[in-house]
Parts: C-alpha cells; sequence; structure tokens
C-alpha cells in the first residue's frame, strides 16, 4: 500500500509488517523518515515534527547519509550513488521535482536537473514487505557520461552498532558467510569480471550487533544483476549508514546520446524483525512468489555425468549411466561438456554447437530416446557465450570475441568471451540455440559460463549489452521453447543472482561437492536464496576435488538440502550402494515439497561438531529434519535440538520409527536423531502431525 500526503510532501510504503517514508525536503531531496516496523500514515507524518529546527545546524550534521537518492554536487561529500559528467565538463547534478506516478503498489518519483535536458526517475514497487527500486535516465541534451547509477541507496536508522553480513568466496569456494562489525568508511562488495562472480554475491544485511538467527532486526538489500556489479555499505562518523548497489564498476561509464535512456536493473530492499533466520525466509518467499519463473514446479532428481565421464564421453557410455541412473530414480538425465563440435578436452570445440559426429554419428537421438524411454527428461550442457581459439566459429569470426586491438587476447581455460553486445553475435546466439532446441528434444539447458572478461576497455556497452543479450536470448529461448528448464552455471556458483533466477529455474552452487565443504557453502548460499533452486549433487569418495572419504548417506543428507542430484560415476559402485542410494532417494522425494516449498530453519550452523536444518510445511503439517555430525569429540553424547515453529500442543510422529513427540517437547528439549556412534553421522527425520 502506497500512501501520498501532499501537504508534507510525504510518502508510506508499506508492505504487512514494514514501513519505508519518504518526505521530500525544501531543496526537493528525498529524505529517508523511517526504514521499519510498519507505521501508519498519521503516525509517519508526526515523525516531521522531529526535523532539526530552521536555521539550527548541530555540529553533527543530521543530513548527510539520508537521502535514497544521492547525486554529486553541492557540499554532498559522501558516497553518490548517481555521478555524471555532462559534456561541457560539469559533474554536479542540480535535481528539482518534478512529479509523481503512483498507484497502490508503485510509485516513480520523478526528477529533472535545473539546467541541463536530464530526467531522473526513481522507481518504488512494493511485494509485500519487499520494496523495488530502480532508475531511469532520460537525456535530451549533449551525451552524457553517466559514472555511476546505482539502482537504488538505502538509508538505515540509527542503531546501537552496524554490523554486516555477506557472502565472500572463490571457486570450488563460493557463498561462505561472513558477519562483522561495519567499518567506518566505504565497504565495497564488488564484481570486476562480468559476471556475478564466485568472490562476492550482490546482496548485504545489516543488523546492530546483536541479532540472532531467531531474533533481532535485519535491515538487507539484493541487486538483480548477473554481470559487474558494486555495493558500498556506507558507515560515517555521524553513525549514518547507507547501502547503495547498482551495475557497473569502476572505471566503467555509459554513454547516454541525445534522446537515450538508461533503466538500471532492480535493486530490492527488505527489513524483517525475526533474526537472520526471519531475514532469509522473506527472501525465500520472494523469490518463490515472484523471481523464479516457474517457483510452484517441484525440481525433478538430476544426474549429471561431468564427474563420472568429464569429456570422455560416449554413446554407450552415457546410456549405460543412465540406466543405471533410472533405477536410482533420477528423473532429468543431463550429459554434460563434451558431447558437441570436436570438444574431446577443454581445448576445441566451443562455439560449434552440433553434435560430435565421431561421438554421436546418428546424432544425440538414439541417446535422448533411450533416455525418455527410461522414464527421464533430457537435458544437454552448453556454454553459448564463449569460444575455443581451436573451433569453427572462431576461424569464422575471430572479431566475435571481446578484444582491444594491440592487446593480446587473454585466454582462460583455452577459451574467449563472445561480446554479445554485438548485434550479430547476439543474433547467432540466439539462432544456434533456438535450433539445437528445436532439432533435439531437449528439455533442459545447464547453461555453463566458465571465464571472467578480459580485454573489455572502458566499453560500458560491452558489459551492460552483454548481460541485456544474455538476459534478452534467455526470455525469447523461453518463451519459443515453454516446456524447456534452465540451470545457472559458472564454474560452479559464479553466476547466482536475482537477476538470473528471474529466468532460470535452478543454479549450480559449487563444483566442490566435498559434503563437509559443502555444509558451509549451503549455509552461506541459503542466506538470501531458498533450496528451491540450490543444485545439490551426491559424488564418489574419496572425493575428486578433495580426496576426503565420506560415507554415502552423509553425502546423500547434505545434498538433499536442496535440489537433490547424483553426480558420481555410478559404473563404478558397489551393488550395495545403488540399492541404498535408490532407497535415499526414495526419501528425499517423501520430503521434497517441504524442502523446495516448505520454509527453512537453520537449527545448527555447520560450524559446531553438529549442524541441523529444518524444513516446514506451509500449513505446517509436517516438518523435514536434516542432521550432520562432521566429527564426535571427546565422546560426548550428542545434544537434543531444539526445532521451531511447530505447534507445541500438536503430536508429530516420526514416519520412519513411528515413534509420536509433543511439539512443547520439541521445541523446547528438542530432537534426539538415532545417529550412527561415529564421525560423519547423519540422519533425515521426518515427522507428521498427527
Ligand atoms: C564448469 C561446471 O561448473 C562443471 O559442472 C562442468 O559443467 C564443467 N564446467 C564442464 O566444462
Amino acid at each position: 500500500m502506497i500512501y501520498h500526503d501532499s501537504e508534507h510532501r510525504l510518502w508510506v510504503l508499506s508492505g504487512p509488517s514494514s514501513s519505508y517514508v519518504l518526505h521530500l525536503d525544501e531543496a526537493d531531496r528525498p529524505r529517508v523518515m523511517h526504514w521499519g516496523p510498519r507505521l501508519t500514515p498519521e503516525q509517519a507524518a508526526s515523525l516531521l515534527l522531529r526535523l532539526p529546527r530552521p536555521g539550527f545546524r548541530p555540529v553533527e550534521d543530521p543530513l548527510e547519509g539520508s537521502f535514497d537518492l544521492i547525486a554529486t554536487g553541492g557540499l554532498c561529500y559522501g558516497h553518490a550513488g548517481l555521478q555524471v559528467r555532462f559534456a561541457d565538463g560539469t559533474r554536479d547534478l542540480e535535481l528539482v521535482f518534478t512529479g509523481q506516478r503512483r498507484t497502490d503498489r508503485e510509485l516513480v518519483l520523478a526528477y529533472a536537473d535545473r539546467h541541463y535536458p536530464l530526467a531522473v526517475e526513481c522507481h518504488y514497487r512494493l511485494y509485500g514487505d519487499v520494496i523495488e527500486r530502480h532508475l531511469v535516465l532520460r537525456n535530451e541534451g549533449e551525451p552524457v557520461t553517466v559514472v555511476r547509477a546505482d539502482s537504488a541507496t538505502w538509508v538505515l536508522p540509527r542503531l546501537n552498532g552496524y554490523r554486516l553480513s555477506s557472502v565472500r568466496g572463490q571457486w570450488g569456494a563460493e557463498t561462505r558467510l561472513h558477519r562483522a562489525e561495519l567499518p567506518y568508511g566505504e565497504t565495497v562488495l564488488t564484481s570486476r569480471r562480468g559476471v556475478t562472480s564466485h568472490q562476492a554475491n550482490p546482496w548485504a544485511m545489516v543488523d546492530d550487533g546483536t541479532a540472532g538467527e531467531e531474533h533481532g532486526a535485519v535491515y538487507s538489500c539484493a541487486l538483480a544483476w548477473s554481470g559487474s556489479w558494486r555495493l558500498t555499505a556506507q558507515r560515517l562518523p555521524t553513525e549514518r549508514v547507507t547501502l547503495s548497489a547498482g551495475a557497473g564498476h569502476d572505471p566503467v561509464t555509459w554513454e547516454l546520446g541525445i534522446g537515450e535512456e538508461l533503466v538500471t536493473p532492480v535493486c530490492a530492499g527488505l527489513y524483517t524483525e525475526g533474526g537472520f533466520g526471519a531475514a532469509s525466509r522473506a527472501w525465500h518467499d520472494h523469490q518463490l512468489r515472484h523471481v523464479l519463473p516457474h517457483a510452484g514446479e517441484i525440481r525433478p532428481v538430476l544426474y549429471n555425468s561431468w564427474e563420472a565421464t568429464g569429456f570422455d564421453v560416449s554413446l554407450d557410455g552415457q546410456i549405460r549411466l543412465a540406466e543405471s541412473a533410472a533405477r536410482m530414480g533420477v528423473e532429468l538425465f543431463v550429459v554434460d561438456d563434451g558431447w558437441f563440435g570436436t570438444r574431446t578436452h577443454d581445448a576445441a570445440g566451443l562455439g560449434d554447437w552440433y553434435p560430435n559426429p565421431h561421438r554421436f554419428p546418428d546424432g544425440l537421438g538414439p541417446l535422448i530416446d533411450r533416455v525418455h524411454e527410461l522414464g527421464m527428461r533430457f537435458g544437454l550442457w552448453v556454454e553459448p557465450e564463449m569460444v575455443n581459439p581451436d573451433s569453427d566459429l572462431y576461424r569464422a569470426h575471430p572479431d566475435w570475441v571481446i578484444h582491444r586491438p594491440h592487446r593480446r587476447r587473454t585466454e582462460h581455460r583455452n577459451q574467449l568471451v563472445l561480446d554479445l553486445s554485438r548485434p550479430e553475435v547476439g543474433d547467432w546466439l540466439y539462432r544456434t540455440l533456438d535450433e539445437l532446441l528445436a532439432k533435439n528434444a531437449v528439455d533442459f539447458l545447464k547453461w555453463d559460463m566458465n571465464r571472467p572478461f578480459t580485454e573489455a576497455g572502458p566499453d560500458e556497452r560491452l558489459w551492460l549489452g552483454h548481460v541485456r543479450t544474455l538476459y534478452d536470448v534467455l526470455d525469447r529461448l523461453r518463451a519459443a521453447h515453454p516446456h524447456v528448464r534452465i540451470e545457472s552455471c559458472s564454474s560452479g556458483g559464479g553466476r547466482v543472482d536475482l537477476g538470473i533466477l528471474r529466468r532460470t529455474d535452478q543454479v549450480w552452487t559449487s563444483d566442490n561437492t566435498d559434503a563437509l565443504d559443502r555444509l558451509d557453502i549451503q549455509h552461506g548460499f541459503s542466506q538470501l536464496y531458498p533450496a528451491r533452486v540450490m543444485g545439490a549433487w551426491v559424488t564418489d569418495s574419496p572425493n575428486p576435488y578433495t580426496g576426503r572419504e565420506i560415507p554415502l548417506d552423509f553425502r546423500f543428507h547434505v545434498a538433499m538440502a536442496g535440489v537433490l542430484a547424483i553426480g558420481g560415476a555410478l559404473t563404478e559402485w558397489s551393488q550395495a550402494d545403488l540399492d541404498r542410494a535408490a532407497e535415499l532417494v526414495a526419501d528425499y522425494k517423501r520430503i521434497r515439497p517441504l524442502v523446495q516449498h516448505g520454509r527453512q530453519y537453520r537449527l545448527l550452523p555447520p560450524d559446531g561438531e553438529l549442524s541441523a536444518v529444518q524444513y516446514l510445511a506451509s500449513d505446517g503439517g509436517e516438518a523435514a529434519v536434516l542432521v550432520h555430525r562432521r566429527a564426535r569429540r571427546f565422546g560426548h553424547a550428542d545434544p537434543g535440538i531444539p526445532l521451531r515453529a511447530l505447534d507445541p500442543d500438536a503430536r508429530y510422529r516420526d514416519t520412519a520409527t513411528g515413534e509420536v513427540h509433543h511439539g512443547a517437547v520439541l521445541l523446547t528439549h528438542g530432537l534426539f536423531p538415532d545417529l550412527a556412534p561415529g564421525d560423519y553421522a547423519s540422519a533425515l527425520v521426518h515427522l507428521v502431525r498427527e
């Protein structure tokens, strides 16, 4: 609901439990009066009485860091989300308010520069308590250089302290949660790689330092963009804090010609109470309701052949794996890298998207038919934004890659990035994939992107244009092939964000499939993103990346926390493991609606001996608890694990043992799962309300 008080130039944007209150001051600056618990319009208007008396200027300037649109100019020395350079070199913006457009859920506040013909619109859209914001810049004059255009600047109220939560990582170790006091100055989370990145992810949460998993207020924001980005968390010496996020990175700028418009991606903000658990659940809910294209669907159990075969792909080998996977209960069989062109290793073939004629002399048809006959859907790996210099595509179009004259073309994994901002490359990309999907009965694409940009220069058309073409191609392919589902992958979890999730169905979380490492990666992932999109494979033991040996049940119980998949060399597995795996797949299918569509409670984080996560059906009728003991130290008995959000007066039956538990006891004394005595013990407990 959006309320406007024209007399006081006040807007109140309210969700079910929070409000965002804006006031346009005498200089037309949008001052954030409140972001926090819900206020009535009358309560919101009363905040104006607390403004500093005109003519009184306290030593500590209370205005700096108070506006949700901060442009360079005047006495603004703090972080400015909007920075431009006019053709004559002027960098100051002097914005005047020119009007508003408003519905119940949408608000547009329009401004224009006092002299130069540049218009700036701030867009707000309410989805429950989530506010989505973006900017639109329109230039009617000489070309303007946009140095920075953050989609949103979020102003936090004065708190007793400020703690920043974010994730950091690297290849094979993505989304590891980092929670520490916000330093004074500017903390910049960023990707300069042309892709979201493994190193950081475009979201942040701030609390006053006392919030826990189940209590405390949390302010968070997330950017919906899959290219380079930056998020600046500013803490001023006056204890004002802002979070400001947008596409692009230094020194990339955007040239806005006469009559041109720049629409920034969306940055969403959310105020929640109830700790980090409640903040995460609210973000999960938002994505399930408003971001994911087919959120209501159950994601199938997937098999992927990459760890089993690497580049050694053959029709017989894939069929053997498919038959074994089908016996295990797999529902979607995905052939990874190595099926196309001359791709028998990573130095050739990328760009040539036709079946390797030696490996598949009759095309993919025989394999696809067999997979379908086995009752599974068929998926195919592609990395269509890339090219190997040793490929027909590169030989025909060497100028299609991102490059600069007089600079070497840096190869990474023996490949170069296609410049999707060139219209002919975008057209080729769409035509090629459209044809691939039209000619083959493919149900699923794993869309990979294995290297960041180099030699891209400051040409903003390329940095932004690449992502826009990617989005456009994905949107058009989905429209033309509505049954196809897509997984976003970028050397594991390098492209996970609210932008790509608007047009894909799940993501590949990490190339690291070691179940112990995965506990940390998944914990960080779950802070913002729902289990419904988190691809998680069970692979071989010892793990091919880490060499660690972990029992099959533990590996399964870790992967069941997301979209369960199998990625091991099944033809090498013992019959006992294959049989047990089939039982575990069946267990997962029973709890999968809870995992994929229920509410998630992180009961015990993965840094202790015991970790646990609970999923609760939206009607509260069923719960699934996954418990992992990494090591038993000093022979201690396991403590009970208190569950969350159950009905204290209800009884819950354990579907495996038939044991009946009182809700009140589970909530206080906790669940005592029957774990094997040693290290790497795990359990799945499925409780149904009686
Ligand atoms: C990187 C992905 O993350 C892997 O899962 C696999 O698809 C390889 N690329 C294939 O080249």
